[in-house]
């Protein structure tokens, strides 16, 4: 899930259980496999060493280098025991509240769909590539899944006091298309830049602004959700960042706000 908009922030919130359906794993086609395969084996030599650490020991310890779409049972089976979170399947986007509901009992959602084999870089919204391959490795790193779980629990304070907005950006800017320093190297960091062929190269090193992530500057910078993003927040670390985020509260997070 990377598209909040906000735009379902006023309507009331429906439990996150609501937007559930069954993976039915079993209905992926032997083409939809292929495309999984197509888009894991181009990625992963794509992002080579850009990325940072914990994604890439992610993959094998999750068996996501096993050809075809992933069964979230097995998946589960062994992210739980890591971290204590857990994958379930939605039919599309869900509403933020229901999103930060979610990730605030360590559950993130993963859209039941892939894109088509003759369209591996347009999506109208998140699929289960994006989903699994950009957001899951990182699930199994403790400051992440710590982290994740504590974006949840502001994120539902957040909408329901009226800054909604800037949780968005907080999220947006960190684990969805934020850069980090890991030994003094600007790597990637977001799910949305780690599942994107394009966008990864662009964030890292094309001519356009990389500026130090704090959280006054990222709470108040808007993002796209449309075209490739205009900056790339850089956290000086990941572990760093994942602390400033999960001592935030809601008064501080209000403070933010200018
Ligand atoms: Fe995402």
């Amino acid at each position: 899930m990377y598209q909040s908009d906000f735009s379902n922030a006023d309507r009331p919130p429906a439990s996150w259980r609501d937007y559930l359906v069954p993976q039915d794993w079993a209905r992926f086609t032997a083409e939809e496999h292929r495309v999984w395969d197509t888009l894991f084996t181009r990625q992963v030599p794509y992002l080579g060493n850009r990325i940072v650490a914990p994604f890439l020991a992610g993959i094998p310890a999750l068996g996501l280098d096993e050809p075809g779409i992933p069964e979230l049972g097995r998946l589960n089976a062994r992210l739980q025991p890591e971290t204590g979170w857990g994958l379930a399947s939605v039919a599309g986007i869900v509403p933020d509240a229901a999103f930060f509901a979610m990730l605030a009992e360590r559950r993130f959602p993963i859209g039941n769909f892939i894109r088509g084999a003759d369209n591996l870089d347009y999506l109208t919204e998140p699929d289960c590539f994006h989903d699994i391959f950009g957001h899951v490795p990182m699930l199994a790193h403790p400051p992440v899944a710590r982290l994740m779980q504590a974006l949840g629990r502001l994120g539902v304070a957040a909408i329901a006091a009226g800054h909604g907005e800037i949780i968005a950006r907080l999220y947006w800017h960190t684990v969805e298309f934020g850069l980090a320093r890991e030994a003094g190297e600007v790597k990637i960091l977001g799910a949305g830049l780690a599942s994107s062929f394009g966008e990864a190269h662009v964030a890292l090193e094309a001519d356009l602004s990389r500026p130090r992530f704090t959280l006054p500057a990222a709470a108040n910078t808007p993002y796209r959700n449309d075209v490739f993003q205009p900056l790339y927040f850089v956290s000086d670390s990941l572990e760093g960042t994942a602390a400033a985020l999960e001592s935030l509260d809601l008064a501080g997070l209000s403070a933010l706000a200018r």
